[in-house]
């Protein structure tokens, strides 16, 4: 890695999640174009091996740190660590999600769900057998998309103001949090929660931490529908749509960098149980695409793939 602070041309950034799926691809991608990556995932042994596969790729600008968005002792480790060997950081992917569900994947496999009732959300009742959402499920849920990303952004910004050209900030976000309709149909039928979540002027941390509140009280009542929640992967669809908010919240506070989320695509990979119909190569391309936007480039936005799109 470069000496502290010298050399201002290369960039420098950090992806969470990183040892499989849309997280890895997304190292891969940003390290062939010359990005020092410092890869980072919970799990120790994963992200070593995960490292070595891309040393003996030919990728040699690629380090690991361990890093568990849960563990603020870990969040802190990686912060000093990044401080000490680079003094700033360009690039942020905040990648590593979970689904929030419990699954029986055999129960699953059998239903052969095709992939477009996947997307519009009509396979939420079919799934209803197989997919259970547990309180216990739920918190982890939230608290690793939503405040796992807010606790390593909060803990890595005086680094990323530091970034000669304006840091990237790229919150890797789903189609479950969209608030516009889609195909006539709201994927979040509450209207007070998306006027709540899409209104820029309004929106606060504590606004959001008051709905995700009010989400967990719903679910331990049992009373998610008749409160407007989406019965199709509820606690994703709140951390993700908390997340699009958080990002705009950033990006109001930091104009001198760029800042947004996307959506993947709907990718193969562990988190949808494999029923993704992308290849992570596909799925990589709008998070790689945000993390080396030119100068002057769009902030607060939220994008389908490399598209911008409405929240
Ligand atoms: N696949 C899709 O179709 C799709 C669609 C929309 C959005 N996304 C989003 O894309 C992102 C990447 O997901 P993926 O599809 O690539 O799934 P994946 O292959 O399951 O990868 C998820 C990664 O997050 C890591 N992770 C989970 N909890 C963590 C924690 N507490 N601290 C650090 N890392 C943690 C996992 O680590 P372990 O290996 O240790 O479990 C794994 O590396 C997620 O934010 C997901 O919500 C995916």
């Amino acid at each position: 890695m470069g000496s502290k602070g010298k050399h201002t041309a290369e960039r420098y950034a950090v992806v969470t999640g990183a040892n499989k799926g849309i997280g890895l691809e997304t190292v891969r991608q940003l390290a062939s174009q010359g990005v020092t990556v410092v890869l980072t995932a919970r799990n120790e042994k994963r992200g070593m091996e995960t490292i070595s596969k891309l040393h003996e790729s030919g990728l040699s600008n690629v380090v690991f740190h361990q890093l568990d968005v849960l563990d603020q002792a870990s969040i802190l480790k990686l912060a000093k660590f990044i401080q000490e060997k680079i003094g700033r950081l360009d690039i942020l992917v905040n990648n590593a999600g979970v689904s929030g569900a419990v699954v029986d994947e055999e129960g699953l496999r059998a239903l052969n769900i095709d992939p477009t009732s996947w997307l519009s959300g009509k396979a939420a009742n079919l799934v209803q057998g197989v997919i259970k959402h547990t309180v216990e499920k739920a918190e982890e849920c939230l608290n690793t998309n939503y405040y796992g990303v807010k606790r390593l952004t909060e803990a890595l910004l005086p680094l990323l103001q530091l970034s000669p050209a304006g840091a990237r900030v790229v919150n890797v976000s789903s189609l479950r949090s969209e608030l516009r309709k889609h195909h006539f149909k709201q994927r979040i039928p509450g209207e007070h929660i998306r006027k709540e979540l899409g209104d820029i002027e309004t929106l606060t941390e504590e606004k959001v931490d008051a709905i995700l509140r009010k989400f967990l009280h719903d679910l331990k009542e049992n009373a998610l529908e008749s409160n407007g929640w989406t019965l199709m992967m509820p606690a994703y669809s709140i951390s993700k749509a908390s997340l699009n908010a958080y990002t705009r919240i950033l990006a109001k506070r930091y104009p001198s960098m760029c800042i947004n989320c996307v959506h993947p695509g709907f990718v193969k990979t562990d988190l949808n149980w494999n029923t993704g119909i992308m290849t992570v190569e596909e799925g990589a391309r709008g998070p790689v695409m945000l993390s080396l936007l030119p100068d002057g480039g769009p902030t607060g936005c939220y994008f389908d793939c490399t598209q911008v799109a409405e929240f």
